[in-house]
């Protein structure tokens, strides 16, 4: 295994993907790249992460920015509670810590926000402590070089292999070692029925590519189905300007702004009723047509609608509110579920 190791290293050495979080190893660098790799994809975080910093430089900036420009910096990426976590994390660092990011992965593990994955590789990349970071690549990675055919989603078969991976760090470059992985995870050791095995720098230790069972692992049970939602999005104008709500403070897209919606795909009919109901009287009413969106757990099914109104129910203003083009743009977050109507007004 120390063989397999070396050789992983030497890899890496000659192979690292040149990414933009790995020209320094400052923590708050590492910490905010990890997280926003949590749930989107390398090549759509370069543009985010060079951005956050020219807006957000220090920890201290991160602390004491405003929610509503917090929330612009990572419109686009998704699942906006990452970004809630890293402010809460950094006032945290602020008061506890003086401002200086914790070195010890103990302590890094209790900020908002960081499990053990994200503190494995903050500690290992920025502090040189020999600890994993297993994610998803790891367990494909590990189960293929065992032949280990347990179910990876259970949580004791994560625990062990977590444990058998934090047995191979070593203590030099610690750091190195997980980017290793991860490159391997991305590069060669793929997932679906695509890895590169005759490129694999760690082929003669592989127990599944010796026996040709590569496609066998991970073993994973069946994931349960998405739940589907159906909802007609509404894009009101009127004067030039949209109408906008803010989801509520918690759960999905918690604080979000977005179009205002209605449960269910509606007919043309039944939304000239409810808009008649709801705002006013319609100057014209055009179908922008279906889109959908995947969340972890749900799948939103939509059918939006443009309803340009002749005349607007002021009373509606206490719950919604009006944005221009502009400010659709520059200034509202609105979640990339809907995108595909934002894209069709600005
Ligand atoms: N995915 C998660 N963390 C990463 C990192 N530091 N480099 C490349 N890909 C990653």
């Amino acid at each position: 295994m120390q063989k397999m190791v070396k050789q992983l290293l030497a890899w890496y050495q000659e192979n690292q993907r040149k990414l933009p979080w790995r020209q320094d190893k400052n923590p708050y660098h590492v910490w905010v790249s990890e997280i926003m790799l949590q749930q989107t994809r390398v090549e759509a975080v370069k543009a985010y992460y060079k951005r956050f910093f020219e807006s957000l430089p220090d920890i201290s900036s991160l602390a004491a920015v405003e929610d509503d420009i917090l929330m612009k910096l990572w419109q686009g990426l998704g699942y906006y509670n990452r970004a809630r976590n890293l402010k809460k994390a950094a006032q945290t660092i602020i008061e506890e810590y003086q401002g200086k990011f914790p070195d010890s992965y103990e302590e890094i593990l209790k900020l908002s926000g960081i499990g053990a994955y994200t503190a494995g590789a903050i500690a290992s990349i920025s502090f040189g402590i020999r600890v994993p970071a297993v994610d998803g690549n790891v367990y494909r990675i590990y189960t293929r070089l065992t032949e280990c055919g347990e179910d990876i989603s259970k949580t004791g078969v994560q625990k062990n292999v977590r444990e058998k991976v934090a047995e191979l760090v070593p203590a030099e470059n610690p750091g190195d070692f997980n980017q290793a992985l991860m490159d391997l995870g991305a590069e060669i050791c793929l997932p679906n029925g695509e890895p590169h095995c005759m490129e694999c720098p760690v082929r003669e230790f592989c127990m599944a590519e010796k026996n040709g069972t590569v496609l066998k692992y991970p073993y994973k049970s069946p994931k349960k189905e998405r739940r589907l939602e159906e909802k007609t999005v509404f894009i009101f104008e009127y004067e030039g300007k949209y109408l906008l709500q803010k989801r509520a403070e918690k759960g999905l897209l918690a604080g979000l702004w977005e179009f205002p919606a209605e449960e269910g795909c509606l007919t043309v009919e039944e939304v000239l009723e409810k808009v008649k109901a709801f705002c006013g009287e319609v100057e014209e009413l055009e179908l922008l047509g279906k889109a959908k969106h995947i969340f972890s757990h749900i799948e939103w099914r939509m059918i939006g609608y443009m309803v340009r109104l002749k005349k607007v129910r002021p009373e509606i203003l206490a719950d919604f509110t009006f944005a221009t083009k502009e400010e659709l743009r520059e200034k509202y977050s609105i979640p990339n579920a809907y995108a595909a109507y934002l894209k069709q007004v600005i």
